[in-house]
């Protein structure tokens, strides 16, 4: 059976101190029983790893996660931040390939394949994101979208490589806008996703995937889109923000 995964991203908010009260709200509530065999990551600000990964307790299941990282060890880069640092740290898993990423930073296939073996060759684990925008789905080319999406930075991944990873599928007309994909859009791609996997990678592989959805997930509309069979759990922008409605998500499977 795939992990059931809650992450929430927390993007560019919270101060440290706000966030570190999120997080310790969220750790709270993350024990409940009925979460037990749900992981629930925390996707925050570099500037908050510290505080927050000392309050984690050493449970399985509450796990940090930064939101890019560099794709070099090392180096000249001002301003950025390596895998290495990251894993110092004790992060466990490192989002890559995030629309905004690649929409601001105009991160390519090439640079993201380079991020995604620096993170496993680091101990974390990659939570890498594909999805197209509206006008790729109005012209009915999202899938061919997201399979060059995913083969392109991916694919040159040995078996043992790929299976360490986390796919989010976060179609970029549903991020922050309030418009959610339905839960048949949702299944269709995720199934779509894991059947490329299956080609490349084989059924084995394929199977133990998690593949989450994002883009406008709520308390509200968790339980249809979690409750397809190839959606394995959300990465949640706005509603993470909140630790009750996010720990509600949470409780959705
Ligand atoms: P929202 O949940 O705010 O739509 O953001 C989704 C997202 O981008 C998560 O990475």
């Amino acid at each position: 059976m795939r992990k059931k995964i809650a992450a929430g991203n927390w993007k560019m908010n919270t101060t440290p101190e706000e966030g570190l009260k999120l997080a310790s709200q969220v750790i709270h509530m993350a024990q409940d029983e009925s979460l037990s065999d749900t992981t629930i990551i925390m996707s925050v600000p570099f500037t908050h790893i510290e505080s927050i990964k000392k309050i984690i307790p050493p449970t399985k299941n509450i796990l940090i996660a930064a939101q890019n990282c560099h794709k070099e060890v090392s180096g000249a880069y001002t301003g950025e931040i390596s895998a290495p640092m990251l894993q110092y740290l004790g992060v466990d898993c490192v989002v890559l390939g995030h629309s905004e990423r690649r929409e601001y930073y105009k991160e390519s296939y090439a640079e993201l394949e380079t991020k995604t073996r620096i993170v496993l060759k680091h101990q974390m684990t990659p939570i890498f994101c594909c999805g197209e925008k509206l006008a790729k789905r109005q012209e009915n080319a999202h899938f061919d979208l997201v399979k060059e999406q995913l083969s392109s930075s991916l694919f040159e991944l040995n078996v043992i490589e790929f299976a360490k990873l986390v796919i989010a599928y976060e179609p970029v007309w549903a991020i922050g806008t309030g418009v959610t994909a339905s839960s048949e859009e949702a299944q269709e791609m995720h199934h779509f996703i894991r059947d490329i996997i299956t080609k490349k990678y084989g059924d084995s592989i394929a199977k133990k995937i998690p593949i989450l959805y994002g883009g406008s997930v709520k308390p509200e509309n968790a339980q249809s889109l979690f409750s397809c069979p190839d959606v394995d759990g959300g990465l949640i922008g706005g509603a993470s923000l909140d630790a009750e409605g996010f720990i509600d998500i949470a409780k959705s499977f």
